[in-house]
């Protein structure tokens, strides 16, 4: 008995490595947010000149709305602050349920842009970073001013609390930023990737009607990939919503984190889902990457007396599928 136990569990095992078919978890759509997401009212990790708000006052706010096929999660574009006032009112929600090994697929139509946003789609342990890990999907810099064309691709990153290392030379379309994963000796940068296109994120992912990311990770490595709306070569298991996806089919990733000299299997932990919005704070906030953006003043000031500043600072996304079993591996 306990050797045929054995014998399951390496098999299982040694499915979770590879790439392959997966079968779907959980679909979110409209209101599946508002059910099965938490809003996270919370002072902003990152220092931001944000007050993120309860469910209710989300709603009552009209900060979120959903319908049938929507969610839109935007910042407070009227209220003008004083200096003494919290941060603009924002929103940040998380997956109630926290996924091991899985595969999960956005369709977003609209990213949060303008000066000071900060916007970002990710996963981490919130109880037990770092040492949980933390995958940013969708992480974007401060340089979106609309209608003017300094904008940097999307930087996807892998945080991690212990040492973790990317090899220099790997299979991805991006352009490591840097290998070194470990928060601890690089001043939390992360490995970060640069996606190839400008398309993947801010008025360029916009304009073009947003698009698709999608991850895969397992025991042995991550994986993003992302398609612009335009981008005929998108995965037709990605753009319908498919209760199946091959990951096999969708050729060279974005990014690539394979384990090579990083143990990707206990360096995460069960990661929830997090979409947020903040404004300035670490990153967005420095005085130089907010002024290299073409941005005016500094970032708080422009936060507190610009609330028309925020009209476009908005996400609209059209579902999240996060696919949680492994039926059949390459
Ligand atoms: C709330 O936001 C949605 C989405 O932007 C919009 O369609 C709707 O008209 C807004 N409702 C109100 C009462 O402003
Ligand atoms: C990478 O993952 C595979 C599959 O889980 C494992 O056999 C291998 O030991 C791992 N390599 C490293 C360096 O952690």
């Amino acid at each position: 008995m306990q050797f045929t136990l054995s014998v399951f569990v390496i098999s299982a095992l040694a499915l979770e490595t590879l790439g392959g078919t997966w079968t779907i978890g959980d679909t979110y759509v409209g209101q599946d947010f508002l059910n099965s997401w938490s809003f996270e009212a919370e002072a902003d990790p990152t220092g931001g000149r944000v007050t993120y708000v309860d469910q209710t006052t989300a709603l009552n706010d009209n900060l979120t709305y959903v319908s049938s096929d929507t969610l839109i999660m935007r910042v407070d574009d009227t209220t003008v602050l004083s200096s003494s006032d919290g941060g603009r009112n924002s929103v940040r929600i998380k997956s109630n349920t926290a996924y091991d090994y899985h595969v999960v697929v956005i369709d977003v139509r609209h990213m949060p842009e303008g000066c000071a946003t900060w916007p970002a789609f990710w996963e981490t342990n919130d109880g037990n970073w770092p040492a949980g890990g933390e995958v940013d999907i969708v992480s974007v810099t401060p340089s979106m001013i609309e209608g003017v064309n300094s904008v940097s691709p999307n930087l996807v990153s892998l945080h991690v609390g212990s040492t973790c290392s990317m090899p220099s030379s790997r299979d991805e379309s991006g352009t490591p930023q840097s290998n070194d994963c470990d928060v601890n000796t690089d001043g939390n940068s992360g490995c970060g990737v640069q996606n190839p296109t400008t398309n993947s994120f801010g008025p360029d992912f916009n304009s073009a009607g947003g698009g698709w990311y999608t991850m895969e990770r397992t025991s042995s490595e991550v994986k993003v990939w992302f398609w612009s709306r335009t981008d005929g070569s998108v995965p037709s298991d990605v753009s319908s919503g498919a209760s199946t996806v091959n990951t096999d089919n969708w050729g060279t990733p974005a990014a690539y984190f394979p384990n090579t000299s990083c143990d990707l299997s206990s360096v995460f932990s069960s990661n929830n889902i997090i979409f947020d919005i903040t404004l300035c704070g670490d990153w967005a906030g420095q005085s130089s990457v907010y002024s290299s953006a073409g941005c005016s003043g500094t970032c708080v000031d422009y936060v507190n007396a610009n609330p028309g500043g925020f009209s476009n600072a908005y996400w609209d996304v059209a579902s999240v599928h996060v696919y949680t079993t492994e039926t059949s591996s390459s």
